[in-house]
């Protein structure tokens, strides 16, 4: 499978390193034969080789700051950008890992679009163009006869999507509810430790938790738009950003997470989605809640289905790493439908 990488930031570079380490096992026990011939960042440099590129050398030369460090051979470009990568590249799967616009979901949405025109899969880890356009990405994905995954948008490398959409088929799910935002939960938890709220931010940022913006975090709109991608997934229905009640962690004291301590309780940002609507908001939640022990960057979804009752899934929302194996899943499962 070649592939064309857009955004080598945390999560790109995640997936990078998994098909740098693991390449070999993929191919002998998955039949996973993934080769990366584009890459694409929007400050340091694209490279386009139809033969594939090597993931250690790209790495190497990102830690270096600039894909120029990548060594030079005949048949390789420099000067391919993105939009023509998605159009002209002989690739079998796009992969659009740039960082999230949720308004506009561009310029990733179009290179999603001229991806698939041009027949290509596409696997998302941006949540910009499925927030936006779901249904235009689903149609366009079915006029092409081609894939669309996006594994690595809700809860990191945790499988909530796969999970819903395929381990529970059979279940109606009437409702899900969960901690999707992987900064806040760790701030709200570091609160808890008594660190400050600033610190605790600046933590997430070093750690390469929040988004490029963090205000997308705290203000909880990176969970609504986790929330939307899941109302999508999960109901079919058409939910905007605008008709979603959004309220995020920037109110929340110290004084606040102490008290409801004391009384058995801690407050966490809770993302809600039934067929009717969804919401984000700062909950003050029982102790026995399984929603409430989960700490620091670690995401959680509870479906609440017809048959099973409530089904809870817990595991990190975010991280480089972790992300990059949600794109790494989406491959596998791209290559295991695309086989049959
Ligand atoms: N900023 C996001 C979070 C990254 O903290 O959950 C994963 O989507």
């Amino acid at each position: 499978m070649k592939i064309a990488l857009i955004g080598a930031g945390n999560v790109g570079q995640g997936l990078l390193q998994l098909l740098r380490d693991k390449g070999a096992a993929l191919a002998t026990e998955l039949g996973l034969h993934a080769q990366v011939v584009a890459v694409a960042t929007r400050r340091h440099g694209t490279l386009y080789h139809p033969q594939g590129l090597d993931a250690a050398g790209v790495l190497d030369a990102l830690a270096a700051g600039d894909l120029r460090h990548y060594p030079q051979s005949s048949g390789l470009a420099r000067d391919w950008d993105a939009a023509r990568i998605a159009r002209e590249a002989q690739a079998d799967t796009l992969i659009e890992a740039s960082p999230t616009d949720l308004h506009s979901g561009q310029p990733a949405l179009d290179l999603c679009l001229a991806a698939f025109a041009s027949g290509k899969h596409v696997v998302l880890a941006n949540k910009g163009p499925l927030a936006v356009a779901y249904h235009t990405l689903t149609d366009a994905a079915r006029r092409a006869n081609k894939l669309l995954r996006f594994e690595a948008t809700v809860m990191g490398g945790t499988p909530s999507i796969r999970l819903a959409q395929q381990a529970l088929a059979g279940c109606v799910i009437r409702e899900a509810r969960g901690i999707l935002n992987g900064t806040t939960n760790y701030i709200l938890t570091q609160m808890e430790n008594g660190t400050s709220y600033v610190d605790a931010l600046a933590q997430a940022q070093r750690l390469g938790y929040a988004e490029a913006d963090p205000s997308a975090d705290v203000d909880g709109w990176d969970a609504a738009g986790k929330a939307l991608i899941l109302a999508a997934a999960l109901f079919g229905t058409t939910l905007r950003l605008d008709q979603m009640q959004v309220q995020g962690i920037r109110g929340l004291t110290r004084d606040n997470i102490f008290s409801a301590h004391q009384e058995g309780e801690c407050w966490k940002l809770v993302a809600r989605v039934t067929p009717e609507g969804g919401s984000v908001q700062p909950q003050r939640l029982l102790i026995s809640d399984p929603l409430a022990n989960v700490k620091g960057i670690t995401n959680a979804v509870t479906y609440v289905t017809d048959v099973l009752g409530e089904v809870t899934l817990v595991g990190p929302g975010a991280g480089g790493l972790q992300t990059g194996f949600a794109l790494l899943s989406d491959l596998v499962d791209i290559q295991r439908v695309a086989r049959h």
